[in-house]
């Protein structure tokens, strides 16, 4: 593998196991693995603490400005630090995931985390994820991976994890939810959700995740010398 700084940026919708390989596939290739999503989580959260209106783009706009976010690693696995905590352990609630894609559409918002994001592809390999890597934060990064799943299956997947946590969930409802994510995500103005021209699709409708992850590896071989 190549001893210069390369990046592997995978993009997709939620749902169709982009964390899951990037985390699995950067630890194959000894890179880092840079969860976007987790900024515009955190960025979520402060303005949920801060008692910002989520409709309010303006609002959004100004308090972006003072929120501090950066990534470190701990034995490997990113941390998210806002302002100085480690919040982490609370990006994961249903309330921040609703903020982060209403607040992932604001400008501000986007230029300030994006600037984050090419700063660490700069300065060492990574495997980064999201919805705009290959298109928006690293065009010229050397792998690019549109990753995907039909709707059905993704949601079904969604299902088993929750019902694997012992929580109840209703299926039609849970497929319902992905395919109006899908459609925000997809529609919005800026750096919206597709593949990037240079991408390759891998469907992992009906694959395994030792398949897609074989698959990935792959890749990334084929074009990082
Ligand atoms: O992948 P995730 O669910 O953790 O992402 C949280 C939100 O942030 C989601 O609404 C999509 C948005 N996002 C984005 O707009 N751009 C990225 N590069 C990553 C995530």
């Amino acid at each position: 593998m190549s001893d210069k700084v390369f990046s592997v940026a995978i993009d997709g919708p939620a749902g169709a196991g982009k964390s899951t390989i990037a985390k699995s596939v950067s630890k194959k290739l000894g890179v880092i693995y840079v969860d976007t999503g987790a900024m515009y989580r955190a960025m979520a959260l402060y303005l949920i603490r801060e008692g910002v209106d989520m409709e309010d783009a303006a609002a959004i706009s100004a308090k972006c400005k003072s929120a501090d976010i950066s990534i470190r690693f701990e034995d490997g696995v990113q941390q998210v630090i806002l302002n100085g905590e480690n919040v982490s352990g609370l990006i994961r609630t249903e309330q921040v995931s609703n903020m982060a894609s209403r607040s992932s559409v604001n400008p501000d918002v986007r230029v300030k985390l994006v600037e984050l994001q090419q700063k660490l592809a700069s300065e060492t390999s990574v495997v980064m994820d999201g919805r705009d890597i290959g298109t928006v934060v690293l065009p010229k990064a050397e792998v690019k991976i549109y990753l995907t799943a039909g709707s059905a299956v993704r949601a079904k997947r969604r299902y088993d994890e929750l019902a694997a946590k012992g929580e109840k969930a209703d299926l039609a409802q849970i497929e319902a939810d992905i395919i109006e994510r899908d459609r925000r995500d997809m529609t919005r103005e800026i750096s919206p959700l597709r593949q990037a021209e240079d991408a390759v699709l891998v469907d992992t409708s009906d694959m395994t995740v030792e398949e897609v992850e074989e698959r990935l590896l792959a890749i990334v071989k084929d074009k990082v010398e």
